[in-house]
């Protein structure tokens, strides 16, 4: 299933909460950090997916829906908790919609910016899905 969730240690006290973001949290060395925030009304943003790289996605402030799709199931999950990562493998494509007027989308990503390895239309992500399911056999 594309939707996998990791909970981050909340490490919370009188004052009030904090967490911390390590490689060893999110499963990957983190070598890019963006946020994505403003998003206007009714947009849709991502529609791509990555040949390598492997991302965490959390929604810091106000909430947004992600719809993965790895080439057999699709999956929509809403994030709404700063304390919750979204894991993005590489060959997932995915689509952001539903954004709150106040969310702060905060992405980790283990390479630096490539457009090379964006796939940005969706019939060449189902051929390289299957490309490497028959590579693998
Ligand atoms: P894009 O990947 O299209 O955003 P989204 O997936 O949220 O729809 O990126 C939007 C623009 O920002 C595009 O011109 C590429 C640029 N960009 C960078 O320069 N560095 C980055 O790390 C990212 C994610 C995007």
């Amino acid at each position: 299933m594309p939707v996998k969730l990791i909970r981050f240690t909340p490490r919370g006290d009188e004052r009030g909460s904090l967490v911390a973001l390590e490689d060893h949290e999110v499963g990957f060395p983190i070598k890019r950090v963006y946020h994505i925030f403003h998003t206007a009304s009714g947009v849709t943003r991502g529609r791509h997916a990555h040949r390598d790289l492997r991302q965490v996605a959390v929604a810091v402030t106000g909430r947004c829906t992600f719809l993965l799709d790895d080439g057999r199931t699709r999956e929509t999950v809403t994030l709404d908790d700063p304390t919750t990562g979204l894991i993005i493998s590489s060959m997932v494509w995915r689509e952001m919609s539903d954004f709150s007027p106040d969310c702060v989308l905060l992405v980790l990503a283990d390479r630096n910016y490539d457009e090379a390895d964006y796939i940005r239309d969706y019939d060449q992500f189902r051929l390289e899905v299957e490309r490497l399911s028959e590579s693998d056999q």
